[in-house]
């Protein structure tokens, strides 16, 4: 854990909901027990910038999945515009033309860049096929020094990875992992997974937590237990 946040403020439910409505449903039945929402492409192309803002507006913390990778000029203008929205965390593909263009748009605002390393659905073939030499945790490893060294916040990994990057990184650097699930609820497709408590032993710092409280029968139950997980992880 690089940085002193609480049990609560560590889980940020990811609002993987086809519209708004919907997704303010959700929001409005999670109430105090959340403070910390991802929006992703599916919602954003449905009106969910304008729900980033009234969630930052309202003083909730709002992550941006947007996953950035253009020319230089067009992600830092990109980047400057989501610190002026109020958004908390913004990602971008973790190539160096592309970190360095966020970290710039980023300037002195409150807003943190989480770079992806390589996505979870590549293995060494796709490399291959999209012309690299390389294997995955190579270039997971490659990509994350020079993350740091550009001066990104953090980083998006997997479970699996967490531990080794922590110990890689030392506590500087953000990690925030999806695939958390609590101990028995549904996997769903998500095929490493970690509970709670495994992930806040591997040195995560927040984790990105969808269906297990979203599909909930009672999402603020749901949300509950695994924030009080999380504060008995830390004893
Ligand atoms: O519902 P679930 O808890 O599996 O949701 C996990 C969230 O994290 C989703 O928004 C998904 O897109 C995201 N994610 C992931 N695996 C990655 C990267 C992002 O599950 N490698």
């Amino acid at each position: 854990m690089s940085r002193e946040t609480s049990a609560r403020d560590r889980v940020i439910v990811a609002l993987d909901l086809p519209d708004v409505e919907a997704a303010e449903k959700t929001i409005w039945s999670l109430g105090d027990s959340i403070n910390f929402y991802k929006i992703g492409y599916e919602l954003v192309m449905a009106g969910g910038l304008s729900l980033a803002e009234d969630l930052a507006h309202g003083g909730k913390k709002v992550f941006l999945d947007m996953k950035l990778h253009d020319i230089g000029n067009t992600v830092m203008q990109a980047t400057r515009r989501a610190a002026k929205l109020g958004a908390a965390f913004l990602t971008v593909h973790a190539f160096p033309q592309t970190m360095r263009a966020a970290v710039e748009g980023r300037g002195d605002s409150d807003l943190e860049i989480l770079a992806v390393t390589v996505l979870t659905s590549w293995d060494d073939d796709d490399l291959k096929d999209a012309g690299y030499a390389t294997t995955v945790p190579e270039l997971v490893a490659r990509r994350a020094a020079q993350a740091e060294a550009i001066g990104i916040d953090g980083l998006v990994c997997s479970p699996a990875e967490a531990k080794d990057l922590r110990q890689r990184l030392g506590g500087k650097m953000l990690l925030v992992t999806p695939g958390i699930r609590p101990a028995g609820s549904a996997k769903g497709d998500q095929k490493r997974v970690m509970t709670p408590k495994e992930a806040v032993l591997a040195g995560v710092d927040y984790m990105v937590i969808g269906r297990p409280i979203v599909a909930a029968e009672d999402p603020k139950r749901a949300a509950e237990a695994i924030v009080e997980e999380i504060e008995n992880a830390k004893k």
